[in-house]
């Protein structure tokens, strides 16, 4: 099919994923909106925890990064049940779940309470709102009707807000808005509207064709080349190998010396303001995969570190869509994932 047709697009797209992607710059700006049900200051925490899975721990990820050159406070993203042995009454627990119904986020802010962490909840209702209500917390509700991973402006923005109000600055005001600007005109370039021949995520997307996508980050876009990754698996259905350098090169590396039997093609993600170190190693694992395979580039926009890493995760959001729709496939939908959560909530197994 050709991208161009927006005719072809519709017939695939028929959740209109593509009209959510548009969005995505408003949705952010009515996430930065979003205030906390309780006003007033929060202890300065001890440590940060965001507990989320899939498209809501792609929030904590974010917000992770962008707190790495910031805080003196350290923000980890925790994935599964429970929460990590050193979660107690000095530290945030933010729980991230966008339904609301994750059973690994919802056990995260069970055990948070009875820890007497102080717990934050982030969520469009569910069980999570439930027991917000409960309990008390102090919690951001979130508008419904999006997926998750399609709903990353309002699980990370409200963050933000929260830990202003424990007098922690993650991203200043002028960030922001640099981001939310970029990402008007990044949107105006990459929507279907704007033809193959200017448009980078219909070019990505065609050089990946039927090709196993590789992707790989530096030390700044490492965690946005994870996100690539399950954006890739979740809207193109297709499976997705990511990875980070410099660690990478003390271990993936020796694949590309190999003969691989896969037809793949590796996207980098490079930093307009990475480290020349970091360069070089690009430029030779370039080299080494040109050995092989088909490599492409792409770089970040912008200054800040949020207006560059959000210019690439919204570059591979749309780049997971059009390979969706090159390939045939809904990207809204994730009926294996349903049914797995479905078989599990069962419990007869
Ligand atoms: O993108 C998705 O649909 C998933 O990765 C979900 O985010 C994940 O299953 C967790 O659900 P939720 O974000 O509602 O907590």
């Amino acid at each position: 099919m050709t991208l161009d047709d927006p005719a072809a697009l519709a017939r695939i797209d028929s959740h209109d994923t593509r009209g959510v992607l548009t969005d995505f710059p408003a949705q952010c700006r009515a996430a930065v909106a979003l205030a906390p049900s309780t006003s007033g200051p929060l202890p300065r925490p001890r440590a940060v925890i965001v507990a989320g899975m899939g498209g809501s721990a792609a929030g904590g990820d974010l917000l992770a990064a962008c707190a790495t050159e910031r805080l003196d406070v350290p923000v980890l993203v925790h994935r599964g049940y429970g929460l990590p042995t050193l979660a107690g009454a000095a530290d945030l627990v933010i729980v991230l779940s966008y339904s609301g119904e994750t059973v690994e986020t919802l056990s995260a802010a069970t055990t948070g309470l009875e820890r007497r962490c102080r717990v934050v909840a982030i969520t469009s209702g569910g069980r999570l709102a439930a027991l917000a209500r409960r309990h008390r917390l102090t919690s951001v509700t979130l508008p419904g009707g999006l997926m998750p991973r399609m709903a990353l402006g309002y699980l990370f923005f409200p963050m933000l807000a929260v830990l202003r109000a424990a007098d922690l600055v993650v991203v200043k005001d002028a960030e922001i808005d640099e981001a939310l600007s970029g990402l008007d005109g990044l949107t105006r370039e990459l929507a279907p509207g704007s033809p193959t021949a200017v448009n980078e995520a219909k070019r990505l997307a065609l050089a990946l064709g039927d090709r196993v996508p590789v992707i790989y980050g530096g030390p700044a876009t490492g965690p946005v080349a994870y996100r690539w990754k399950t954006d890739l698996e979740e809207n193109a259905k297709c499976l997705a190998v990511a990875g980070a350098l410099p660690e990478m090169n003390h271990n993936e590396i020796e694949v590309w010396g190999a003969r691989i039997p896969q037809a793949l093609h590796v996207v980098l993600l490079r930093d307009a303001h990475e480290d020349v170190e970091i360069s070089r190693r690009f430029t030779l694992v370039r080299e080494l995969i040109a050995r092989q395979t088909g490599v492409s580039e792409a770089w970040t926009r912008g200054t800040g570190t949020l207006a560059r890493l959000l210019s690439l995760i919204v570059l591979g959001q749309w780049t997971s869509f059009y390979l969706a729709a090159l390939r045939g496939l809904d990207p809204w939908a994730v009926p294996v994932l349903d049914s797995f959560k479905a078989q599990l909530a069962d419990g007869s197994r």
